[in-house]
C-alpha cells in the first residue's frame, strides 16, 4: 500500500542548495592535525569540505538553498505555507531556525518549525512534510537541511574533525490529487526508526539543559560505521515491501553523504548498481541533515536525476536515528 489513501500525493517541485564559498582541503587540514589526504581519501572519500564565513549562520545557508530550490520549482516564498528545518546546528537555542529563515524569505503566512534528527534529519522532514501535506491541512512545504558542523567539531581531534563540513540544501514539495499509482509522482513511502539506547556513541557533549554549554562533536567511529552499514538497509527493505518495487526498480539511490565506504556498502548490501548510487561526499564531507539534498540538487543540477524517475532516499544519524523515502520524482 502506498501513502496516498487520501487521495492527495507530495509532488517534488523543485530543489537546491548552497554551499559556503570557504573551502578545507585535506592538505590543509593535514597542517591544523596529524592527518593525510591519502588516509582521509582511503578512509572516507572526502576531498574537501565548506566552512561558513564568520557571522554566516545555520539559516544563512538555509535560505540560500531555499531561494534556489524556489527559483527551480518556479513559486514564490508566498507559495509556501509550511517550512521544516532539519538541523542540528541552529543560530540560537530559540527561535527555531526555521522562523529565522521564514522571516529572510519575506514570509508571514503558513507555519515553519526545526526538527531534530541529526544526519537523518532531512530524511526525517519530508516525511513529515509528506504527512502534513497528505491530510490536507497544508498546501505547499519547503523543507530544508542546513548545517554548520564546523561549530561544534573539536578541532583538534583527528578521528572527527576531518570528516565534517557546512552545508545547506532545500527541497519544494505540493500537494496534489493522487490516482496512487506507483507511476505517478509523488513521494511513494517513507519509513522512520529510531533507537536511543546508541546516544553516546555518536553526540555533541553539551545543551542548554544538561550543561549550559554547546559542546562538541564525539564520535565511536567504528561502532557508527558497523551500525550505519548494518542497520540501514532494513528502512529500504521496508520501502521496497510497502510498494512492491525492487533495487532493480530504481533509478537513483541517494543516500546520506557520510562516507563513501558506508555508502558503497549499504548499495552493494541492497543489490543497487554502483552506478545507481550518487555520491557527492568528496565534495562537502559530511553535512549532516543537509548531505541529502545537496546530493539530491547536485544529481538534479547535472540532469542525472529526471521527472519519472525513482529515487530512494536513505540516511542515518545520532541517536540513532535512520530512515528512507522513496520517491517518483
Ligand atoms: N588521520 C590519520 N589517522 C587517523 C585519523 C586521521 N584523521 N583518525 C584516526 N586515525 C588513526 C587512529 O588513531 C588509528 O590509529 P591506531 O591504529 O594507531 O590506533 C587508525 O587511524 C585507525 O583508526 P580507526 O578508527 O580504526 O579507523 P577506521 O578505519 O575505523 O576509520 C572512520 C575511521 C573513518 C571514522 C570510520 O570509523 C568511519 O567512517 N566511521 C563512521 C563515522 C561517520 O561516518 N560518522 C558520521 C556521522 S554518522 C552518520 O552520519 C552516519
Amino acid at each position: 500500500m502506498t501513502t496516498d489513501q487520501l487521495g492527495l500525493r507530495s509532488v517534488v517541485l523543485g530543489v537546491g542548495a548552497y554551499l559556503p564559498q570557504k573551502t578545507l582541503t585535506n592538505d590543509e587540514l593535514a597542517k591544523l592535525v596529524d592527518t593525510s589526504d591519502e588516509w582521509i581519501v582511503q578512509r572516507t572519500g572526502i576531498k574537501e569540505r565548506h566552512i561558513a564565513a564568520e557571522g554566516e549562520t545555520t539559516s544563512m545557508l538555509g535560505e540560500k538553498a531555499a531561494r534556489a530550490a524556489l527559483a527551480n520549482a518556479g513559486i514564490a516564498p508566498q507559495d509556501i505555507d509550511l517550512i521544516i528545518v532539519a538541523t542540528s546546528t541552529p543560530d540560537w537555542t530559540f527561535p527555531s531556525t526555521a522562523t529565522q529563515i521564514q522571516a529572510a524569505l519575506g514570509m508571514t503566512q503558513g507555519a515553519a518549525f526545526d526538527l531534530q534528527a541529526v544526519c537523518s534529519g532531512f530524511v526525517f522532514a519530508v516525511a513529515t512534510a509528506d504527512k502534513f501535506l497528505r491530510s490536507g491541512s497544508h498546501k505547499r512545504a519547503l523543507v530544508i537541511g542546513a548545517e554548520t558542523f564546523s561549530r561544534i567539531i573539536d578541532w583538534t581531534d583527528r578521528t572527527t574533525c576531518v570528516l565534517f563540513g557546512d552545508g545547506a540544501g532545500a527541497m519544494v514539495l505540493e500537494a496534489r490529487p493522487s490516482r496512487g499509482a506507483l507511476d505517478e509522482r509523488g513521494v511513494l513511502t517513507t519509513h522512520l526508526r529510531s533507537d536511543g539506547r546508541h546516544c553516546n556513541k555518536l553526540h555533541v557533549d553539551g545543551g542548554p539543559s544538561a550543561t549550559q554549554t554547546v559542546g562538541h562533536l564525539r564520535m565511536e567511529g567504528k561502532e557508527v560505521f558497523r551500525f550505519a552499514v548494518g542497520q540501514v538497509t532494513d528502512v529500504v527493505k521496508d520501502a521496497f515491501a510497502a510498494t512492491g518495487l525492487t533495487a532493480e526498480d530504481l533509478d537513483w539511490f541517494v543516500p546520506h553523504q557520510a562516507n563513501r565506504r558506508i555508502i558503497d556498502m549499504s548499495a552493494q548490501k541492497l543489490g543497487i548498481a554502483p552506478e545507481k548510487v550518487v555520491a557527492t561526499v568528496h565534495l562537502h564531507g559530511n553535512t549532516s541533515a543537509a548531505s541529502v539534498p545537496l546530493a539530491l540538487a547536485t544529481a538534479v543540477a547535472d540532469g542525472r536525476i529526471k521527472p519519472g524517475d525513482l529515487v530512494m532516499l536513505e540516511a542515518v544519524g545520532g541517536g540513532f536515528t535512520w530512515g528512507s523515502a522513496l520517491i517518483r520524482w
